[in-house]
């Protein structure tokens, strides 16, 4: 028997996504702050069509039936009006979103993954919001992408990652939540990328 890496032996999913996940999360993380996007709120608003693209493309996953049978408030968790509104807020025009990805379909396993990694980023926009007073922006004027959730932040998480936790996958679907971990990474990287441009 081959022996697995340390990082993919956790008996817990989230914890296995998390572990894999790190390198690409910090890498994301150095490159949103080289982006300097809490310069003025024009740079800002760049990051927040960043985030708008992202939520584009998970929108139909935060809808499907099959997934809110899983996790019922899900259709709430997603933040495309938050930012579509950041963005009129700030006062640029909404970027064109890919249908192809959006509409593409997803096994449960990459589906799950794509929502860790977009439910994740919920944890350092708490981080992000504590920069926004210096812009003249909040939680209810073109930072509200970064808002807390309904019920809490700690708590969204919380529960998201219970569920997450709890779903019976195979050896495949496992893989196919791996490799679409990073791929969502890989995928906002390319939004902030555009939007910087
Ligand atoms: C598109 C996805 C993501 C983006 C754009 C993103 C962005 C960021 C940024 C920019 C920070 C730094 C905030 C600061 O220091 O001011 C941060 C911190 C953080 N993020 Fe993410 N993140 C993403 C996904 C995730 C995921 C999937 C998780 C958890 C599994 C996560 C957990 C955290 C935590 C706990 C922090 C707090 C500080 C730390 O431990 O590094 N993020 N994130």
């Amino acid at each position: 028997m081959t022996a697995q890496p340390a990082q993919l032996a956790h008996p817990l999913r989230s914890q296995r996504l998390n572990q894999l996940t790190h390198q690409p999360h910090s890498r994301l993380d150095a490159l949103v702050k080289s982006h300097d996007p809490f310069a003025s709120p024009e740079r800002f608003a760049r990051f927040v069509a960043a985030q708008y693209l992202f939520q584009y493309d998970l929108e139909r996953l935060y809808n499907d039936p099959a997934l809110v049978a899983l996790i019922p408030d899900l259709p709430a968790r997603c933040r495309l009006q938050q930012a579509r509104l950041d963005l009129a807020d700030l006062g640029l025009a909404i970027p064109e979103g890919d249908e192809a990805i959006r509409s593409r379909s997803l096994g449960l396993g990459a589906a799950l993954a794509w929502l860790f990694v977009s439910e994740g980023s919920k944890l350092g926009a708490a981080f992000l919001l504590k920069r926004m007073p210096a812009l003249g922006l909040s939680e209810t004027f073109g930072a509200r992408h970064l808002g807390e959730p309904e019920g809490g932040r700690a708590q969204g998480w919380k529960s998201f990652i219970a569920t997450l936790d709890g779903v019976e996958l195979d050896e495949r679907q496992e893989r196919e939540a791996e490799a679409a971990a990073i791929a969502a990474f890989e995928r906002f990287t390319e939004h902030l990328e555009r939007c910087f441009a």
